[in-house]
């Protein structure tokens, strides 16, 4: 199913998903994707940690909904999850959990349905988070997921990419609205504060390319959870949001350059 016209798989064009999958040590990249990637660990080395502190923090916020009862999940912007995948984490915890997958790239949209095939409790559409309604009233998104019951919506390392604009908020408020009380909203975002060398060169390394960055000071990020309760510690850094026990300690978690939050409504 396509909600947005699929575009075809250019491997001359470096795409932020399989940009991101090199940096997660994955196979689903491309040349054009590879020498943008080592671009960038050169200009900043801490990128692969970056991009492994900030799926370790989705696998704990999924693990947190789903502890919480939450048997859904909302995968906006889901990439290419080469490591901490959004089912495999939320059935530690929960078997039953269903999982929608949505991402503008088709090579995303491709390398998860591959992987789901045979998974009747997941699936991966090709979408816009910034249309929701066209995204929400899917047959394939209403056959997996019931809006009547309480959702864990994901956004994890994909508002960053878009700009500010009514478009965003008015996404946003849709989530908002479209689902039940009990829900959960899970978000991780670039910012500038603490280190901001080091998000001026991730910035200026994609706005070479197709995928501009907007890094976002906290309070900024903060008022995506308009309408939510953010749960403790708050909008932290990646590191710092309810490490699990076994995590080795974090001696400077802003280098991570990305806030991880949850809320609750
Ligand atoms: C850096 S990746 C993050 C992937 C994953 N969520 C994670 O945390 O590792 C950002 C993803 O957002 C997707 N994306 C960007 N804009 C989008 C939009 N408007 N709608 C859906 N997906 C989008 C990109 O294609 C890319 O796969």
């Amino acid at each position: 199913m396509s909600i947005a016209a699929e575009p075809p798989i250019d491997p001359n064009r470096p795409s932020t998903a399989r940009i991101a999958d090199v940096f997660l040590g994955g196979t689903h990249n491309f040349a054009s994707d590879r020498a943008v990637a080592a671009r960038a660990i050169e200009l900043l080395p801490e990128v692969p940690a970056i991009a492994r502190a900030n799926r370790a923090f989705l696998r704990r916020a999924v693990r947190y909904a789903a502890g919480r009862g939450i048997r859904q999940f909302l995968d906006l912007g889901s990439g290419i999850p080469s490591a901490n995948r959004v089912h495999e984490a939320a059935r530690d915890v929960a078997p039953d959990a269903r999982v929608l997958y949505v991402d503008i790239d088709p090579t995303a949209v491709l390398y998860a349905r591959h992987q789901l095939e045979s998974d009747p409790g997941a699936a991966a559409v090709h979408g816009d988070l910034l249309r929701p309604a066209a995204l929400l009233d899917e047959p394939e998104v209403q056959d997996l997921l019931d809006l009547d019951q309480p959702l864990a919506v994901l956004l994890s390392g994909v508002l960053h990419f878009l700009p500010d604009g009514p478009d965003l908020d008015a996404a946003l408020a849709a989530y908002r609205e479209a689902v039940a009380p009990g829900s959960v909203l899970a978000i991780s975002h670039v910012t500038p504060s603490d280190h901001a060398d080091l998000t001026e060169r991730f910035t200026a390394l994609y706005n070479r390319t197709e995928t501009p960055l907007t890094p976002r000071e906290p309070d900024e990020v903060a008022r995506f959870f308009a309408g939510w309760r953010l749960v403790e510690p708050g909008l932290v850094y990646c590191p710092e949001w309810r490490p699990d026990p076994d995590d080795e300690p974090v001696s400077d978690p802003a280098r991570f350059v990305t806030l991880g939050g949850v809320g609750e409504r």
